[in-house]
Formats: structure tokens, sequence, C-alpha cells
């Protein structure tokens, strides 16, 4: 089976890539590079010793697409492509929805014309908000509360209606992702943060090379074991073979199903940092600061779906996680850069 993987060269996109090509999926990669090296391609093809073809493009081009589709003769279509930062987003909300929501339109567009009907999203657990319970169960209420969770969910509100009607033949899985971290643990791919990251990992790794000189911890007065926040943590290769499971799963199923891809355990940021500290022994310096707007206290996954309907859980611990984020960062401490 042949897959589009747009935003393929991302974090989550390359990881994926692999996977699929170690499960035999021929790839088609369509990225335009905004937040990407062109040198992730070749350390995918390193590792799965397999080539893929790459487009270097916009996922809003809808002639580009539309020759795409049918001259690679796709079947499938992985999207990753989009923005995801939480902040930039409240800046640029125009910005947000062109290339998160109106992007996902055109793709979807050129995929119906083309009469490619299977596809798989990359939500965010960002869709619940503060007044789901925890653990999040894939039915609970959903009302996000930023930019860029509103594109998700609106990207989810269209997937929904295109798959409802009753002559509809479209197979959707909508991955709803916790906390991806870790990287390849052949340390050649991982996550390539531009300037100053914004998530808690790439952090703590950037100042265990000594690129950031100190850590702050986003409040420690939260009611949680130790006050600072908790979250569900998962390993970038189990979420990678995660879309490999999905696509086996939408061969065999028409409509629209929602998972939650987590591991179902919450770690507290100072319990990663000082796991942190056992596995690499570097001990980051941090210190505390106020709480960072529009923050949850606690969330982790209910994942008991994904386990029953693709036979699908996490397999790699925090040590597998925190192992292999510095084995990457050690290795790549300027990230794709140097290349
Ligand atoms: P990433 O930024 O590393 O990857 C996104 C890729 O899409 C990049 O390679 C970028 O160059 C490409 N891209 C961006 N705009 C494009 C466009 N208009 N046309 C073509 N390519 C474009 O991000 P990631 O962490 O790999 O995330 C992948 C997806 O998963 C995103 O949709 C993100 O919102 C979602 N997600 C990520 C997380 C996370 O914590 N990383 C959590 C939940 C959901
Ligand atoms: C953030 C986004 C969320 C997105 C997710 C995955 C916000 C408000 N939420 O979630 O929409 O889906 O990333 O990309 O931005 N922390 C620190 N210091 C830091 C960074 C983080 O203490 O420098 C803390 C946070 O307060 C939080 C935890 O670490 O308690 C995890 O933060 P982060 O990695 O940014 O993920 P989320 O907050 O879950």
């Amino acid at each position: 089976m042949r897959v589009l993987v747009t935003g393929g060269l991302g974090y989550i996109g390359s990881h994926t890539c692999v996977e699929l090509l170690a499960a035999g999926f021929d790839v088609v990669v369509l990225d335009n590079l905004a937040n990407s090296a062109l040198a992730a391609l070749d350390r995918i093809e390193q590792i799965a010793q397999r080539s893929l073809a790459f487009i270097e493009g916009d996922i809003r081009d809808a002639d580009l697409l539309d020759s795409l589709l049918d001259d690679y003769e796709i079947e499938a279509v992985i999207h990753f492509a989009g923005l995801k930062a939480v902040g930039e987003g409240q800046q640029q909300p125009m910005l947000y929805h062109d290339v998160n929501v109106a992007g996902s339109h055109v793709l979807l567009s050129a995929m119906e014309r083309a009469g490619v009907n299977c596809f798989v999203f990359s939500s965010s657990a960002t869709v619940y908000g503060a007044e789901a319970d925890i653990p999040y169960v894939e039915t609970s209420p959903v009302n996000p509360s930023n930019v860029y969770g509103n594109t998700k969910r609106i990207v989810e509100m269209m997937l929904a209606d295109l798959c409802q009607p009753n002559d509809s033949d479209w197979s959707v899985a909508v991955l709803r992702y916790f906390n991806p971290i870790g990287a390849h643990p052949s340390g050649l791919i991982g996550e390539d943060p531009r300037g100053i990251p914004n998530n808690l990992m790439p952090y703590i790794a950037k100042v265990a090379v000594g690129e950031l000189q100190e850590l702050s911890v986003f409040g420690n007065d939260y009611s949680t074991r130790d006050g600072t926040g908790v979250r569900d943590y998962i390993h970038v290769v189990d979420l990678a073979k995660g879309h490999v499971e999905a696509l086996k799963f939408l061969a065999k199923k028409q409509g629209i199903e929602v998972f939650n891809l987590g591991s179902g355990n919450g770690y507290s940021v100072l319990e990663l940092i000082n796991a942190f500290k056992d596995i690499s022994g570097v001990a980051v310096p941090y210190k505390f600061a106020p709480r960072r707007a529009g923050d949850l206290p606690e969330f982790y996954a209910e994942p008991s779906k994904a386990l029953q309907l693709m036979g699908w859980k996490t397999e790699l611990d925090l040590n597998h996680m925190l192992a292999d984020t510095w084995h990457w960062q050690k290795n790549n401490p300027k990230g794709y850069s140097a290349e």
C-alpha cells in the first residue's frame, strides 16, 4: 500500500515513516520544510534501509496535491503537516486556521477528487480542555482553550461531517496524542525544535547539553502529588507504531473512529527531571516560576480503546523515553542544523 505522509520530515512524521517502511508500506512524503530539515530524509532511509519519495511543497497547493495523489497512486494519507506552537497560535490565529484548518480542507478535497478515502489525522489531547475528568476517555467533553486546540477540534468536526452521509465510503482515524517525547533508539532522528523550545522534554535536553542555562518549572502549587504539572508522556516510537496499526485498522473499517494515544500513566515535571538525572547523570538546574497561562494541573489518557480495537498499546517506559532523548541530543547537540 502506498501512503502519503504530509509533514513526514517533522518530529512524529519522521519516526512514523521509519515504522511504515519497516512494515512494508511504500511512503511518499509531502513537506514544505517549515519546521523540519531535509537531513531527516537521509536519516529515515538510513534507519529503514529503504527509500521513500519526497516532494517539497505545501498542503495548501491543490494542483500539487491533485497531481501527486494521481502520479503516485496514493491509497491512504497520514496528515501530520501543521503548526503546533500554542503561543504562536494565540498571536497569529489566522495563520493557524489557514495552515491547520484550510490546509486540511484543501487536502481532503483533493482526496475526494482522487477517490482516496483512507485518512489518519494528528489530533491532540489538548482538545479535551479543562472540563473533562481525568483520565480522558474518547467520549469526554471536548472544549479546547486555545487557538491551536480549536484548529484541531474544527478538523475533527470536518472529518465527522465527511463520514456522516449514509453512502460515505471514508475510513478515518482521529488520533489524539498525549505528550510525545523520546527519539529513535539509533540516535539518528529526534525532536529538533527551532529556537527556544516550548515543551518540557526538549527544554530539559537543551539545558543538559549546555545550550540553555536553566529550566523554569511552571508552577509548584498545583493540586498534584508534588505540586508540579502531571502529563502522560508517550515514546515517539510507540506513537509512530500507533499510525501503522491505525492504517491496518482502517483497511477493515469504514466511518470515523477517535483514539487516545497515550500510556495511561502521568508523571510530574519534578519526576521527569529526577528520572532524567538517573538516566543521563546530568542534574538539570531548575527554578520554580509562575504557572504558565492555559496549563492544566494534570491529565492522562484512558488508552484502552486503542488496545481493544487496534491491538495497540505503549511498550516503552519513561526510562526508554529519557535514554533515547539523551542519546539523540548528545549525538546531535545542534539537531539537524550541523549538516
Ligand atoms: P513538526 O513541526 O515537527 O512536524 C510538522 C511537519 O509539517 C514539519 O515537517 C513541517 O515542516 C511540516 N509542515 C508545516 N506546515 C506545512 C504545510 N503548510 N505544508 C506542508 N508541510 C508543512 O510537528 P510534530 O511534533 O511532528 O507534530 C505533527 C502533528 O502532530 C502536528 O499536526 C501536531 O499538531 C500534532 N501533534 C503534535 C504533538 C506534539 O507534542 N509534538 C502533540 C499533539 C499533536
Ligand atoms: C503543550 C500545549 C498543548 C500541546 C502539547 C504538546 C500549552 C498550554 N499546551 O502541552 O496544547 O498539545 O504541548 O505539544 O502550551 N513545563 C515546565 N517548563 C517548561 C515547559 C513545560 O515546567 O519549560 C511544564 C508545563 O507547565 C507542564 C509540563 O511541563 O506541566 C509539560 O509541558 P509541555 O511539554 O509544554 O506540554 P503540555 O503543557 O502538556
